[in-house]
């Protein structure tokens, strides 16, 4: 009989990269709490003059980690921190962890990657691929290995429309694009129709995947744009502004004013402890599928799509409108404009909305912050914000078509006690509860704010709403003064 989801770790050795990210440190908070491992292994550069553990010594001290300090108190012990650094040769790791890593490693949950759709395509290379083969290298090494899970991305065959959890074919190989970049040659060229960097190294790296000679227990997972949590280990986490969580705090707080007109497309969004969830079964079927037959290190590693659009899907119309609806019910405390948003569909239009509600009163506050003796920033910021709204421009306009048949395999072979302890079916997901806890998530953990200032802030939003009034008032009124001004010059 297969082993629980929760037994097959049980005194494992869990080597994580990528866990000082967001994904990484869900995954790592819910093995830690939900699975008896021996070990988890942080694999973490060190940054910023912190080295490795001191790293991993602040983020076990974030919000994330509360439920788990009082549930085990002494988790902790069941880390292991080893400084290590894809992009480098055998990955900067010291003599002896590489050995204590090779004799002792059970599973590998490969997260770490550059993120950034617009990095430099050298840099987004030797992270995503050069990386992931360093780590390949690695594994094919382990004495004990019994499954290793690439996360690559839905998004990693973008350029089609219909994305199955198959293989696509990429314009180049490892070798090849080593070669154009050591020539020169433009990113563009390279890159074909791949719409950034990101998403083109994601998919060369799934064919090194494919193609390497180390048949190793593998499998490849898929999933699309991870939101805050659902419920575990609280609802609502999260920790960045990247994707629709940057838009949507953007107009909380009346920075964002205009953006494209995204009503009715599906935005493929997943929650983070799901996702999670997914990736752990994903985990526990490759090592099962491994053990039982020995010639199914001849097939190509499986893939698993993990994306809300083929059984709940959920249009932005619907995200944007019950994110305002919470808005209304508990607006931030330290909004700089009453929260609204002007739609445009035509890129012309939205430059000269821009300009209108965003440049000039960007510039009128920098006015107002050089005059006070502090350093301009607005101009800044919206450049800054309108270039991620540009870079998501592809991804919020296009539709995709996937196919998802793997990732409902493996829901429907989990025990139900499986299923109640890792969840991830999206079937009949209820958004409704999900984006009030996204919205709250928001104001919690990215706008620091407690829902103890409700009043304070209702109470300001309404003086804002009224200044917005007058404004628009004001607005309309010198329209019709130059409107009338010019009929009199013309008569
Ligand atoms: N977030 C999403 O919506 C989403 C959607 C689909 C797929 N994914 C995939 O999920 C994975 C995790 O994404 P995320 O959102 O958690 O990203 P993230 O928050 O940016 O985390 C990236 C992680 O990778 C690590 N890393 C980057 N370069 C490294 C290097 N050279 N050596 C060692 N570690 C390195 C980072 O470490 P530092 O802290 O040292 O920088 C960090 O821990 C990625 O593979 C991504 O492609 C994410």
């Amino acid at each position: 009989m297969e082993t629980s989801v929760a037994e097959s770790f049980r005194n494992g050795i869990v080597l994580i990269t990528g866990s000082t990210g967001f994904l990484g440190k869900v995954l790592t908070e819910k093995l830690l709490r939900s699975c008896p491992v021996k070990y988890v292994v942080m694999l973490v550069r060190s940054k910023k003059e912190l080295n490795a553990n001191q790293r991993v010594a602040n983020i076990y001290k974030q919000k994330l980690f509360d439920r788990i300090r009082l549930e085990k108190p002494d988790f902790t012990k069941s880390i292991k921190v080893i400084e290590g650094n894809l992009e480098e040769l055998s990955m900067g790791l010291s003599l002896n962890d590489f050995e204590w890593i090779v004799e002792n490693v059970n599973f590998v949950f490969h997260c770490a990657a550059t993120i950034k759709f617009n990095e430099p395509l050298d840099l987004a290379s030797k992270i995503n691929i050069q990386g992931t083969e360093n780590l390949l290298a690695l594994a094919s090494k382990m004495k004990n290995l019994k499954g290793f899970v690439h996360v690559s991305t839905a998004y990693s065959h973008c350029p089609r429309n219909e994305i199955k959890e198959e293989y696509y074919k990429v314009p180049v190989t490892v070798t090849e694009l080593k070669n154009k970049l050591i020539d020169n040659v433009p990113t563009s060229n390279i890159i074909e129709n791949w719409p950034n960097t990101y998403t083109f190294t994601k998919a060369v790296t799934e064919n090194v995947i494919l193609t390497n000679e180390n048949r190793l227990p593998i499998s490849i997972f898929r999933p699309s744009i991870i939101g805050c949590t659902k419920s575990e280990p609280e609802p609502g986490w999260l920790e960045n502004m990247n994707g629709p969580t940057g838009l949507v705090t953007g107009v909380m707080v009346g920075f964002l004013r205009t953006m494209p007109n995204i009503g009715s497309n599906i935005t493929d969004m997943i929650p983070a402890d799901y996702t999670v969830n997914a990736l752990i079964s994903v985990m526990w079927d490759t090592v099962n599928r491994h053990k039982q037959s020995n010639d199914v290190s001849l097939e190509a590693p499986k893939i698993y799509n993990y994306v809300s659009c083929v059984e709940s899907p959920l249009s932005w119309g619907r995200y944007i409108r019950e994110m305002h609806d919470q808005y209304y019910v508990a607006p931030p405390l330290q909004s700089m404009w009453y929260g609204f948003y002007i739609f445009y569909t035509n890129l012309i239009i939205g430059s000269i909305l821009r300009f209108f509600l965003h440049r000039i009163p960007g510039a009128f506050m920098d006015l107002m912050l050089i005059l006070s003796g502090k350093s301009p920033k607005m101009l800044r910021m919206y450049s800054k914000s309108e270039g991620m709204i540009d870079l998501l421009y592809e991804f919020s306009m296009r539709q995709w078509i996937f196919d998802n048949r793997n990732t409902r395999e493996l829901w429907q072979s989990l025990s139900e006690d499986d299923k109640n302890e890792f969840r991830f079916s999206l079937k009949a997901f209820d958004w409704k509860s999900y984006i009030e806890a996204y919205y709250h998530g928001i104001r919690k953990h990215i706008l620091n704010e407690d829902i103890s200032n409700v009043e304070k802030a209702l109470s300001k939003n309404y003086k804002l709403l009224r200044l917005h009034q007058l404004c628009v008032v004001l607005i309309i009124l010198l329209i019709f003064h130059f409107c009338w001004m010019f009929i009199k010059y013309l008569f």
